[in-house]
Protein backbone atom coordinates (compact mmCIF):
# COMPACT_ATOMS: atom_id res chain seq x y z
CA UNK A 1 0.00 0.00 0.00
CA UNK A 2 1.62 3.49 -0.64
CA UNK A 3 0.46 5.14 2.45
CA UNK A 4 0.40 8.98 2.44
CA UNK A 5 1.82 10.66 5.38
CA UNK A 6 -0.99 10.04 7.77
CA UNK A 7 -3.21 12.52 9.38
CA UNK A 8 -4.85 15.48 7.90
CA UNK A 9 -7.08 17.83 9.32
CA UNK A 10 -9.56 19.95 7.06
CA UNK A 11 -10.10 22.38 9.59
CA UNK A 12 -6.24 23.42 9.07
CA UNK A 13 -6.56 23.31 5.45
CA UNK A 14 -6.45 26.60 3.85
CA UNK A 15 -9.43 28.04 2.88
CA UNK A 16 -9.23 27.85 -0.58
CA UNK A 17 -9.46 23.92 -0.29
CA UNK A 18 -11.68 24.05 2.36
CA UNK A 19 -14.27 25.66 0.16
CA UNK A 20 -13.13 23.94 -2.85
CA UNK A 21 -16.61 22.64 -4.53
CA UNK A 22 -15.46 19.00 -4.17
CA UNK A 23 -18.42 16.42 -4.05
CA UNK A 24 -18.17 14.22 -0.67
CA UNK A 25 -20.90 11.71 0.52
CA UNK A 26 -22.62 12.82 3.73
CA UNK A 27 -21.75 11.13 6.79
CA UNK A 28 -23.46 11.36 10.23
CA UNK A 29 -20.98 11.76 13.18
CA UNK A 30 -21.74 11.48 16.68
CA UNK A 31 -19.64 12.51 19.75
CA UNK A 32 -20.55 10.52 22.97
CA UNK A 33 -19.28 13.16 26.21
CA UNK A 34 -19.18 16.16 23.65
CA UNK A 35 -19.85 18.84 26.41
CA UNK A 36 -16.42 17.94 28.13
CA UNK A 37 -12.70 18.94 28.06
CA UNK A 38 -12.28 16.97 24.70
CA UNK A 39 -15.75 16.73 23.43
CA UNK A 40 -16.55 20.20 23.01
CA UNK A 41 -13.36 21.26 20.89
CA UNK A 42 -13.23 17.77 19.06
CA UNK A 43 -16.63 19.28 17.93
CA UNK A 44 -15.68 22.36 16.84
CA UNK A 45 -13.28 20.90 14.94
CA UNK A 46 -15.70 18.39 13.29
CA UNK A 47 -17.55 21.06 12.62
CA UNK A 48 -15.20 22.72 9.69
CA UNK A 49 -14.72 19.21 8.67
CA UNK A 50 -15.92 18.99 5.12
CA UNK A 51 -16.88 15.13 5.78
CA UNK A 52 -18.96 15.76 8.21
CA UNK A 53 -22.52 16.35 7.47
CA UNK A 54 -24.41 15.94 10.60
CA UNK A 55 -23.32 16.16 13.81
CA UNK A 56 -24.67 14.82 17.36
CA UNK A 57 -23.67 16.22 20.32
CA UNK A 58 -24.50 13.75 23.25
CA UNK A 59 -23.42 14.00 27.10
CA UNK A 60 -25.29 13.86 30.46
CA UNK A 61 -25.05 17.28 30.92
CA UNK A 62 -24.13 20.64 29.60
CA UNK A 63 -24.67 20.24 25.78
CA UNK A 64 -27.48 21.97 24.65
CA UNK A 65 -25.53 25.01 24.91
CA UNK A 66 -22.54 23.93 23.29
CA UNK A 67 -24.67 22.64 20.19
CA UNK A 68 -26.50 25.75 20.07
CA UNK A 69 -23.01 27.39 19.60
CA UNK A 70 -21.68 25.48 17.43
CA UNK A 71 -24.61 25.73 15.30
CA UNK A 72 -23.81 29.45 14.62
CA UNK A 73 -20.54 28.68 12.48
CA UNK A 74 -21.40 29.28 8.87
CA UNK A 75 -19.57 25.75 7.71
CA UNK A 76 -22.49 23.28 6.30
CA UNK A 77 -22.47 20.81 9.05
CA UNK A 78 -25.72 20.51 11.14
CA UNK A 79 -25.20 20.45 14.55
CA UNK A 80 -27.74 18.69 17.70
CA UNK A 81 -27.54 18.54 21.02
CA UNK A 82 -29.16 15.51 22.72
CA UNK A 83 -28.90 15.40 26.50
CA UNK A 84 -29.79 12.56 28.82
CA UNK A 85 -29.99 8.98 28.55
CA UNK A 86 -34.07 9.53 26.93
CA UNK A 87 -32.17 11.36 23.89
CA UNK A 88 -29.15 9.00 23.05
CA UNK A 89 -30.91 6.99 20.66
CA UNK A 90 -31.47 10.10 18.35
CA UNK A 91 -27.64 10.98 18.77
CA UNK A 92 -27.05 7.65 17.42
CA UNK A 93 -29.51 6.73 14.89
CA UNK A 94 -27.88 6.94 11.35
CA UNK A 95 -24.24 7.59 12.98
CA UNK A 96 -21.35 6.37 10.52
CA UNK A 97 -18.79 6.85 13.73
CA UNK A 98 -19.32 7.47 16.92
CA UNK A 99 -16.27 9.02 18.86
CA UNK A 100 -16.62 8.41 22.33
CA UNK A 101 -14.52 10.51 24.71
CA UNK A 102 -17.42 10.49 28.01
CA UNK A 103 -15.59 9.80 31.16
CA UNK A 104 -13.71 11.55 34.11
CA UNK A 105 -9.87 12.72 33.56
CA UNK A 106 -7.51 11.84 35.07
CA UNK A 107 -5.83 14.31 38.29
CA UNK A 108 -2.44 14.90 39.44
CA UNK A 109 -1.06 11.43 40.82
CA UNK A 110 -3.51 9.28 38.99
CA UNK A 111 -2.74 6.74 36.29
CA UNK A 112 -5.26 5.24 33.82
CA UNK A 113 -6.13 2.59 35.02
CA UNK A 114 -7.58 4.77 38.50
CA UNK A 115 -10.26 5.68 36.06
CA UNK A 116 -11.53 1.99 35.24
CA UNK A 117 -13.72 1.92 38.12
CA UNK A 118 -15.92 4.86 36.56
CA UNK A 119 -15.20 4.86 32.69
CA UNK A 120 -15.59 1.08 31.97
CA UNK A 121 -19.30 1.02 33.32
CA UNK A 122 -19.53 4.91 31.18
CA UNK A 123 -18.19 2.92 28.12
CA UNK A 124 -20.47 -0.35 28.68
CA UNK A 125 -23.55 1.53 28.70
CA UNK A 126 -22.67 4.28 25.74
CA UNK A 127 -21.92 0.97 23.32
CA UNK A 128 -24.93 -1.02 24.25
CA UNK A 129 -26.39 2.04 23.47
CA UNK A 130 -24.35 1.88 19.92
CA UNK A 131 -25.22 -2.21 19.31
CA UNK A 132 -28.92 -1.43 19.35
CA UNK A 133 -29.25 1.84 16.89
CA UNK A 134 -26.42 2.27 15.30
CA UNK A 135 -24.71 -1.33 14.80
CA UNK A 136 -23.03 -0.92 11.82
CA UNK A 137 -20.99 2.61 12.83
CA UNK A 138 -16.95 2.78 13.21
CA UNK A 139 -16.29 3.36 16.97
CA UNK A 140 -13.24 5.61 18.10
CA UNK A 141 -12.80 5.72 21.94
CA UNK A 142 -11.15 7.88 23.62
CA UNK A 143 -12.43 6.92 27.23
CA UNK A 144 -9.25 5.63 29.09
CA UNK A 145 -7.70 3.16 30.37
CA UNK A 146 -8.32 2.62 26.54
CA UNK A 147 -6.45 -0.48 26.59
CA UNK A 148 -9.44 -2.02 28.48
CA UNK A 149 -12.35 0.20 27.14
CA UNK A 150 -11.81 -1.15 24.00
CA UNK A 151 -11.81 -4.96 24.99
CA UNK A 152 -15.10 -3.73 26.63
CA UNK A 153 -16.58 -2.38 24.05
CA UNK A 154 -15.84 -5.63 21.49
CA UNK A 155 -17.31 -7.40 24.23
CA UNK A 156 -20.12 -5.76 24.81
CA UNK A 157 -20.49 -5.60 20.93
CA UNK A 158 -20.28 -9.73 20.92
CA UNK A 159 -22.72 -10.17 23.23
CA UNK A 160 -25.71 -8.13 20.95
CA UNK A 161 -23.95 -10.41 17.73
CA UNK A 162 -23.29 -7.08 15.75
CA UNK A 163 -19.17 -7.10 16.71
CA UNK A 164 -17.46 -6.34 13.82
CA UNK A 165 -13.64 -6.37 14.86
CA UNK A 166 -12.66 -3.84 11.43
CA UNK A 167 -14.93 -0.88 13.34
CA UNK A 168 -13.78 -0.91 16.57
CA UNK A 169 -10.56 1.60 17.30
CA UNK A 170 -9.08 2.78 20.47
CA UNK A 171 -7.68 6.35 20.16
CA UNK A 172 -4.17 6.45 20.28
CA UNK A 173 -3.37 9.19 17.35
CA UNK A 174 -2.16 11.47 20.51
CA UNK A 175 0.77 9.27 21.10
CA UNK A 176 1.57 9.47 17.05
CA UNK A 177 0.89 13.49 17.21
CA UNK A 178 3.31 13.92 20.05
CA UNK A 179 6.19 11.59 18.80
CA UNK A 180 5.64 13.69 15.70
CA UNK A 181 5.98 16.76 17.79
CA UNK A 182 9.00 16.35 19.87
CA UNK A 183 11.05 14.21 17.44
CA UNK A 184 10.65 17.08 14.85
CA UNK A 185 11.44 19.44 17.37
CA UNK A 186 14.32 17.73 18.50
CA UNK A 187 15.79 17.83 14.91
CA UNK A 188 14.66 20.93 13.71
CA UNK A 189 12.01 19.65 11.36
CA UNK A 190 8.54 20.92 10.46
CA UNK A 191 6.51 18.58 12.46
CA UNK A 192 4.04 17.63 9.85
CA UNK A 193 6.69 16.27 8.12
CA UNK A 194 7.69 13.58 10.55
CA UNK A 195 5.87 10.78 10.85
CA UNK A 196 7.00 8.26 13.65
CA UNK A 197 4.89 4.87 14.31
CA UNK A 198 3.79 3.99 17.80
CA UNK A 199 2.72 0.81 18.68
CA UNK A 200 1.12 -1.43 21.59
CA UNK A 201 -0.91 0.16 24.00
CA UNK A 202 -2.13 3.67 25.47
CA UNK A 203 -0.88 3.78 28.90
CA UNK A 204 2.94 3.90 30.36
CA UNK A 205 5.68 1.04 29.06
CA UNK A 206 2.81 -0.09 26.88
CA UNK A 207 3.54 2.69 24.85
CA UNK A 208 6.22 2.07 22.06
CA UNK A 209 6.99 4.72 19.66
CA UNK A 210 9.68 2.89 16.57
CA UNK A 211 11.58 5.88 16.75
CA UNK A 212 13.70 3.44 14.80
CA UNK A 213 11.16 3.89 11.62
CA UNK A 214 11.08 7.56 12.04
CA UNK A 215 10.84 9.20 8.42
CA UNK A 216 12.18 11.41 7.23
CA UNK A 217 15.74 10.20 8.16
CA UNK A 218 17.70 12.58 9.84
CA UNK A 219 21.36 13.29 10.14
CA UNK A 220 23.28 13.10 12.81
CA UNK A 221 20.79 9.88 13.95
CA UNK A 222 20.21 10.07 17.41
CA UNK A 223 22.76 8.56 19.94
CA UNK A 224 21.06 5.72 22.62
CA UNK A 225 20.38 7.91 25.28
CA UNK A 226 18.22 10.57 23.21
CA UNK A 227 16.33 7.67 22.52
CA UNK A 228 15.55 6.15 25.63
CA UNK A 229 14.98 10.41 26.92
CA UNK A 230 12.74 10.60 24.12
CA UNK A 231 10.42 7.28 24.19
CA UNK A 232 10.01 8.13 27.84
CA UNK A 233 9.12 11.45 27.47
CA UNK A 234 6.00 10.16 24.53
CA UNK A 235 5.53 7.69 27.27
CA UNK A 236 5.26 9.90 29.92
CA UNK A 237 3.62 13.47 27.82
CA UNK A 238 -0.08 12.85 29.28
CA UNK A 239 1.15 13.01 32.69
CA UNK A 240 3.44 15.85 31.75
CA UNK A 241 0.20 17.54 30.93
CA UNK A 242 -1.72 16.51 33.62
CA UNK A 243 0.64 18.23 36.10
CA UNK A 244 1.03 21.38 34.15
CA UNK A 245 -3.10 21.59 34.92
CA UNK A 246 -2.24 21.10 38.03
CA UNK A 247 -6.17 19.43 38.87
CA UNK A 248 -8.14 20.68 36.05
CA UNK A 249 -7.81 17.25 34.26
CA UNK A 250 -5.95 16.30 31.42
CA UNK A 251 -5.21 16.93 27.60
CA UNK A 252 -7.79 17.58 26.33
CA UNK A 253 -6.80 20.81 22.83
CA UNK A 254 -4.36 18.35 22.39
CA UNK A 255 -6.42 15.23 22.41
CA UNK A 256 -9.46 17.37 20.13
CA UNK A 257 -6.93 17.68 16.99
CA UNK A 258 -5.71 14.19 17.81
CA UNK A 259 -9.24 12.71 17.47
CA UNK A 260 -10.40 15.26 14.65
CA UNK A 261 -7.54 13.52 12.85
CA UNK A 262 -8.66 9.84 13.19
CA UNK A 263 -12.01 10.95 12.36
CA UNK A 264 -11.52 12.38 9.48
CA UNK A 265 -9.14 9.53 8.47
CA UNK A 266 -12.13 6.90 9.12
CA UNK A 267 -14.60 8.97 6.84
CA UNK A 268 -11.66 9.22 4.32
CA UNK A 269 -11.60 5.52 4.27
CA UNK A 270 -15.25 5.63 4.12
CA UNK A 271 -15.37 7.72 1.08
CA UNK A 272 -12.87 4.93 -0.47
CA UNK A 273 -9.72 7.04 -0.70
CA UNK A 274 -7.01 4.72 -0.60
CA UNK A 275 -3.69 4.82 1.38
CA UNK A 276 -5.10 6.14 4.51
CA UNK A 277 -2.93 4.81 7.58
CA UNK A 278 -3.33 5.60 11.27
CA UNK A 279 -1.95 3.84 14.43
CA UNK A 280 -4.70 2.78 16.35
CA UNK A 281 -5.43 -0.25 19.44
CA UNK A 282 -7.67 -2.89 17.18
CA UNK A 283 -8.44 -6.50 17.56
CA UNK A 284 -5.25 -7.50 16.15
CA UNK A 285 -3.12 -10.42 14.96
CA UNK A 286 0.04 -8.54 14.19
CA UNK A 287 1.94 -9.79 17.54
CA UNK A 288 1.05 -13.34 19.01
CA UNK A 289 1.24 -12.48 22.29
CA UNK A 290 -1.75 -9.47 22.38
CA UNK A 291 -5.55 -9.80 21.35
CA UNK A 292 -5.58 -6.13 21.29
CA UNK A 293 -2.94 -4.28 20.05
CA UNK A 294 -2.15 -0.65 18.12
CA UNK A 295 -0.33 -0.66 15.20
CA UNK A 296 -0.72 1.02 11.53
CA UNK A 297 -3.31 0.21 9.90
CA UNK A 298 -4.98 0.67 6.77
CA UNK A 299 -8.36 2.24 6.68
CA UNK A 300 -11.33 1.10 4.00
CA UNK A 301 -14.54 1.35 3.63
CA UNK A 302 -15.12 -1.30 6.45
CA UNK A 303 -12.70 0.58 9.25
CA UNK A 304 -9.48 -1.84 9.26
CA UNK A 305 -9.08 -3.58 5.86
CA UNK A 306 -5.28 -4.60 6.53
CA UNK A 307 -2.46 -4.36 8.97
CA UNK A 308 0.88 -2.81 8.22
CA UNK A 309 3.58 -5.18 9.20
CA UNK A 310 5.45 -4.04 12.13
CA UNK A 311 8.95 -4.18 10.37
CA UNK A 312 11.76 -4.22 11.53
CA UNK A 313 12.50 -3.00 15.46
CA UNK A 314 15.39 -1.60 17.14
CA UNK A 315 17.02 -3.51 19.79
CA UNK A 316 15.99 -1.48 22.28
CA UNK A 317 12.27 -1.53 21.01
CA UNK A 318 12.32 -5.20 20.83
CA UNK A 319 13.04 -5.17 24.80
CA UNK A 320 10.14 -2.41 25.11
CA UNK A 321 7.36 -5.39 23.37
CA UNK A 322 8.76 -7.89 26.32
CA UNK A 323 8.26 -4.97 28.86
CA UNK A 324 5.04 -4.02 28.13
CA UNK A 325 3.34 -7.82 27.96
CA UNK A 326 2.07 -8.44 31.51
CA UNK A 327 0.48 -5.08 31.77
CA UNK A 328 -0.88 -4.45 28.19
CA UNK A 329 -2.55 -8.15 29.02
CA UNK A 330 -3.46 -7.65 32.43
CA UNK A 331 -5.45 -4.40 31.04
CA UNK A 332 -6.69 -6.23 27.59
CA UNK A 333 -7.85 -9.49 30.22
CA UNK A 334 -9.29 -6.75 32.93
CA UNK A 335 -11.68 -4.89 30.30
CA UNK A 336 -12.67 -8.54 29.16
CA UNK A 337 -13.82 -9.70 32.67
CA UNK A 338 -15.66 -6.24 33.64
CA UNK A 339 -17.98 -6.61 30.31
CA UNK A 340 -18.51 -10.38 30.80
CA UNK A 341 -19.50 -10.10 34.78
CA UNK A 342 -22.82 -10.30 35.28
P1 LIG B 1 -14.18 15.84 30.95
O1 LIG B 1 -14.56 15.48 32.35
O2 LIG B 1 -13.81 17.24 30.67
O3 LIG B 1 -15.36 15.46 29.97
C1 LIG B 1 -16.00 14.23 30.01
C2 LIG B 1 -17.43 14.43 29.58
O4 LIG B 1 -18.05 13.15 29.62
C3 LIG B 1 -18.23 15.37 30.51
O5 LIG B 1 -18.86 16.38 29.74
C4 LIG B 1 -19.25 14.45 31.18
O6 LIG B 1 -20.48 15.07 31.45
C5 LIG B 1 -19.38 13.37 30.10
N1 LIG B 1 -19.95 12.12 30.60
C6 LIG B 1 -19.77 11.53 31.78
N2 LIG B 1 -20.53 10.42 31.86
C7 LIG B 1 -21.18 10.32 30.68
C8 LIG B 1 -22.11 9.40 30.14
N3 LIG B 1 -22.53 8.34 30.82
N4 LIG B 1 -22.57 9.62 28.90
C9 LIG B 1 -22.15 10.69 28.18
N5 LIG B 1 -21.30 11.60 28.64
C10 LIG B 1 -20.81 11.41 29.87
O7 LIG B 1 -13.00 14.83 30.49
P2 LIG B 1 -12.04 14.96 29.23
O8 LIG B 1 -10.84 15.72 29.60
O9 LIG B 1 -12.86 15.38 28.07
O10 LIG B 1 -11.58 13.42 29.07
C11 LIG B 1 -12.48 12.43 28.68
C12 LIG B 1 -11.81 11.07 28.63
O11 LIG B 1 -10.80 11.03 27.63
C13 LIG B 1 -11.12 10.67 29.93
O12 LIG B 1 -11.40 9.31 30.20
C14 LIG B 1 -9.66 10.82 29.61
O13 LIG B 1 -8.84 10.00 30.40
C15 LIG B 1 -9.63 10.39 28.16
N6 LIG B 1 -8.44 10.81 27.43
C16 LIG B 1 -7.96 9.97 26.48
C17 LIG B 1 -6.84 10.27 25.74
C18 LIG B 1 -6.36 9.33 24.69
O14 LIG B 1 -5.27 9.55 24.17
N7 LIG B 1 -7.11 8.31 24.31
C19 LIG B 1 -6.10 11.52 25.98
C20 LIG B 1 -6.73 12.38 26.95
C21 LIG B 1 -7.83 12.02 27.66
Amino acid sequence: VAARPSGRVCAAAPRAIRRAAVKVEAHKVAVLGAGGGIGQPLSLLLKMNRLVSELSLYDVANVAGVAADLSHCNTPTQVKGFTGADELAGALKGAELVVIPAGVPRKPGMTRDDLFNINAGIVKTLVEACAQHCPGAILNIISNPVNSTVPIAAEVLKKAGVYDKRKVMGVTTLDVVRANTFIAEAKGLDTRDVDVPVIGGHAGETILPLISQTTPKVLPWFTKEEIEKLTVRIQNAGTEVVEAKAGAGSATLSMAYAAARMAESVLLGLEGEQGIVECTFVESDVHPDFQYFASKVVLGRNGVESFLPLGPLSEFEQEGLVKMKDLLQKNIQTGVEFANKA
